[in-house]
């Protein structure tokens, strides 16, 4: 129950599904949209209300996925049209949405509009696409003679030369995936028609992909500026020419007018935005401006990285507080939050800011009550709800992911770190960490597939798995049940005004809701040792009722919080 102004999505709980590695229906190793069919009974019972479906469009897989090369298809590795609409159906039917990815800040290499683009420099389609000549005074393909000094996010740099026709092209991720050129008015109308007939097919809404990269600070001469190049850096910071670049809301906003409006049941937005601050934040979200419902933002995934997210140290939990605070306070008025841990780009969180060794359940269940606690929309990452933990792998043979794999490559062929050190980076922040098989079951591929899947299952199955939790009421996936529930149940949750409590306690993450007379105390022990709460109005929480907690035995209000203990406290 929300009040009859708060949009739907306030009370809603997402589920992101990566296709990949959620379940293999025909034995070939590689999940699809029939085994995601197959397991809608798994989250009907987790109480989700929304499912992200990460991309399953034709592509080359050169980034699994988010390099595509028709946007009105199925890869066939997927499966087909029809059995996405089987799904989609089926979904509706269980009371839940679905929503997209929308990856349009690029195409794959191999989608008609690039092959087309790059035919001839006066193919009607050139324009579609960021075509530049190489430096001035320089020879096309001589070292430094790329248009700009922009690395791009997958090493290397972030423009390839095309020898057929003698130009760059921009690509802010992987060589397959050239940027779009927003400025272009026929991309966009036809970005606008593709988005409308998924629409019309019935799919609920869009998570867009590096959406606030679309545009770039273009020059009137038409050419994009240098980077500054930091310290120890290869090249360039292209961030400040295409991050929220300046015609963004422009382009959200005709979006909204060409895609959404005048829709039956509005669409969820959710736009990625890498390095978004909280003041563009409010722009993008605010109701009245019409451009995206909620962002994800990319602050407190980054708070233990070091120069590079390969460099990662431990969290500092007042740095933890500090930044999800700010964003709880910079939201409050205007706009709305998405709250995540977890995501297919992110390490697992157990193993990140938890224990995944003997505290797993417990640091598991304790990290999800702080962050669904908070005031906005929580995604939760296939797996999530087991407690699943990062891969672990040792070798590099182990990877997939083509941002680890060309880093590795990339930091040896330079000299710039030791096999040793770069595996040791990849075990804390890989991708693939999050990329293991769905862990169903204890039998031999964890009931993901019926032969060796593409990326190695996690071990641990034998223990962490969907079979043995199902029947475990002490478990992770019946913790998430019940939070999820109460986020249906207690509006407070949903709607509740939000105040950070003891921000400079390093053990401790606390804070308040409230909702009319109803107030809910959020309190999570982030150490494995007992800790003392002194709250000043701890008198008046002393009879309040314990709605959530991680440990079966109840103890007072006084008792110390124990090792990655949560509680959540109700009274009025
Ligand atoms: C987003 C996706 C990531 C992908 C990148 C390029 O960050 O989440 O997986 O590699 O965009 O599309
Ligand atoms: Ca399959």
């Amino acid at each position: 129950m929300t009040s009859p102004a708060a949009p739907w999505w306030t009370s809603a709980v997402v589920y992101q599904v990566y296709p990949r590695s959620f379940a293999d229906s025909n034995g070939d190793g590689i999940g699809d949209l029939r085994g995601v069919a197959g397991k809608l009974d798994h989250l009907e019972l987790l109480g989700v209300d929304v499912i992200w479906l990460s991309p399953v469009y034709p592509s080359p897989q050169d980034d699994a996925g988010y390099d595509i090369s028709d946007y009105r298809g199925i890869d066939p590795v997927f499966g087909t049209l029809e059995d996405f609409d089987a799904l989609l159906v089926d979904v509706h039917a269980r009371g839940m949405k679905l929503v997209m990815d929308l990856v349009v800040n690029h195409t794959s290499d191999e989608h008609p509009w690039f092959v087309e683009s790059r035919s001839s420099r006066d193919n009607p389609k050139r324009d579609w696409y960021w075509w530049r000549p190489a430096r001035p005074h320089m020879e096309p393909g001589a070292p430094g003679a790329e248009p700009t000094n922009w690395g791009s996010a997958f090493s290397g740099p972030a423009w390839d030369l095309d020898q057929a026709t003698g130009e760059y092209y921009l690509h802010l991720f992987s060589r397959k995936q050239p940027d779009l050129n927003w400025e272009n008015p026929e991309v966009r109308a036809a970005i606008h028609a593709m988005m409308r007939w998924w629409l019309d097919r019935g799919v609920d809404g869009f998570r867009m992909d590096v959406i606030n990269f679309i545009s770039k600070d273009v020059r009137a001469d038409g050419s994009l500026p240098d980077g500054v190049v930091r310290a120890g850096a290869r090249y360039g910071d292209g961030h400040p020419h295409f991050s929220c670049g300046p015609r963004i809301h422009e382009y959200l906003q005709e979006m909204n007018r060409e895609v959404f409006a005048g829709r039956r049941e509005r669409p969820l937005t959710v736009g990625e935005m890498p390095g978004v601050t909280v003041d563009q934040a409010v722009l993008f979200t605010d109701p009245a401006r019409a451009e995206v419902d909620m962002v994800f933002q990319f602050e407190h995934v980054g708070l233990d990285h070091g120069a590079s997210k390969w460099d990662v140290h431990p969290l500092r939990l007042t740095d933890l507080k500090a930044s999800l605070g700010r964003w709880q306070a910079g939201l409050a008025d205007v706009g709305w939050n998405s709250l995540y841990w977890d995501n297919h780009d992110q390490p697992r969180i157990v193993s990140r800011f938890g224990d995944d060794g003997e505290h797993r359940v417990r640091s598991a269940t304790m990290l999800a009550t702080v962050l669904h606690l908070h005031r906005g929309t929580p995604y939760v990452y296939q797996g999530e709800e087991l407690g699943m933990t990062n891969a672990h792998f040792e070798r590099i043979d182990d990877y997939r992911d083509i941002e680890s794999l060309n880093h590795y490559a990339e930091a040896l062929t330079h000299g710039l770190a030791d096999p040793g050190a770069l595996l040791a980076g990849l075990r804390a922040s890989s991708r693939d960490n999050a990329r293991t098989p769905v862990q169903w079951d204890g039998t031999e591929y964890a009931g993901f597939s019926t032969v060796e899947p593409w990326i190695a299952v996690n071990p641990n199955h034998l223990e962490i798995n969907a079979a043995v939790q199902h029947d475990d009421p002490g478990s992770v996936f019946h913790f998430y049940r019940r939070l999820i529930a109460l986020r249906h149940t207690e509006p407070a949750v949903a709607l509740g005004t939000f105040t950070m409590l003891l921000a400079d306690d390093a053990a401790v993450y606390a804070f308040r809701r409230r909702l009319g007379e109803t107030r809910l105390l959020v309190l999570g022990n982030f150490t494995a040792t007992e800790q003392t709460v002194a709250l000043d109005d701890a008198d008046a929480w002393a009879g309040a009722e314990l709605v959530l907690g991680n440990y079966p035995e109840v103890v007072g209000f006084d008792a110390p919080l124990r090792p990655w203990e949560s509680r959540v406290f109700r009274r009025g």
